[in-house]
């Protein structure tokens, strides 16, 4: 099991760090921990508010930008590789994301396709814009998927096929880039309190407890540091996804559909 100091030497040694998202949630506990391994590197977030109290010893930039929204991933990358360090190796975490509850396409089918572009196009796009960059200079990307990708979730069908689809595509990625020096990891939390539920349409915490951000952004990075390609954070969360995604897939709905009307979520939804 990685150290501390094997999260700070590994995110030592890298020249640029990118990550989507450390505004809030998971994404900022990452940034904290970045900013407390006084890693050099020059680390750029991209979401659409910056993060608050980033410590000024480190060499921070934030650009905004709706990932959502194919254009403004664009020019946001031409802007990104005027303000890259020329050398050394890249860390690029796609950590936005948004999530939904209820029968498709609730909330709205609005929401739904806003999340599929930032869930899933988000991420391929960013990275297929540095990819030529991470190939010919080393380093890895990170993509923030959960464990709802393990298995067709029923009142979750959108959200959970978007983090399938990002959990495939990163371990396929992890297989063809190891020979340019890339590894690519697929990060899957369960449950973590964070503003999530509060953008997936629910008025308050719905209780499933789990994980802090803090927890799940240490044991993100202790797989990172270790180039898995996969990490399922969180001891129950790890044995749910090896249980379930070992089940025939209509099985797994049948099973997910009644454990999730059990915790009766609906009392938590925006009327
Ligand atoms: N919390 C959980 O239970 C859980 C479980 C498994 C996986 N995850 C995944 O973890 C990741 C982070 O979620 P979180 O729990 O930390 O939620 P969060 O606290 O709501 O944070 C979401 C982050 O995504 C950014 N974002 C949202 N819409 C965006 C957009 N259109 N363009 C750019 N950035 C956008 C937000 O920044 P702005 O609002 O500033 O744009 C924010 O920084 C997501 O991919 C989520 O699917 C979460």
């Amino acid at each position: 099991m990685p150290s501390n100091k094997s999260i700070d030497n590994f995110l030592n040694s890298f020249s640029c760090i990118i990550i989507t998202g450390s505004s809030s949630g998971i994404g900022r506990a990452l940034l904290s921990r970045i900013e407390k391994s006084s890693t050099s590197a020059t680390v750029f977030n991209l979401s659409r508010t910056p993060p608050q109290d980033v410590s000024n010893d480190l060499n921070f930039t934030h650009l905004t930008c709706d990932l959502s929204q194919p254009l403004e991933i664009k020019s946001v990358v031409t802007e990104l590789q005027k303000l890259m360090p020329p050398q050394g190796t890249i860390l690029l975490i796609n950590n936005s994301g948004i999530g939904a509850y209820g029968e498709f396409p609730a909330p709205h089918l609005e929401h739904t396709m806003k999340m599929v572009e930032l869930n899933t196009s988000a991420p391929v796009y960013l990275t297929g814009l540095l990819i030529e960059k991470l190939k010919s200079r080393g380093g890895q990307i990170a993509n923030v998927a959960s464990l709802a990708g393990y298995q067709p979730t029923p009142l979750m069908s959108t959200y959970a096929a978007t983090k399938a689809f990002l959990l495939h595509w990163s371990i396929a990625l992890d297989a063809e880039m190891k020979k340019y020096g890339v590894r690519s990891v697929a990060i899957c939390p369960g449950p973590v309190s964070t503003n999530f539920s509060k953008a997936a349409g629910f008025i308050s915490s719905t209780g499933l407890g789990g994980q802090t951000a803090d927890e799940c952004a240490d044991e993100a990075l202790k797989a990172m540091a270790k180039n898995k390609p996969q990490v399922i954070t969180g001891w129950k969360n790890k044995l749910l996804g090896m249980f379930s995604a070992r089940l025939p897939k209509p099985w797994a709905a049948a099973i997910g559909l009644r454990m999730i009307q059990r915790l009766k979520l609906d009392r938590f939804i925006k009327k």
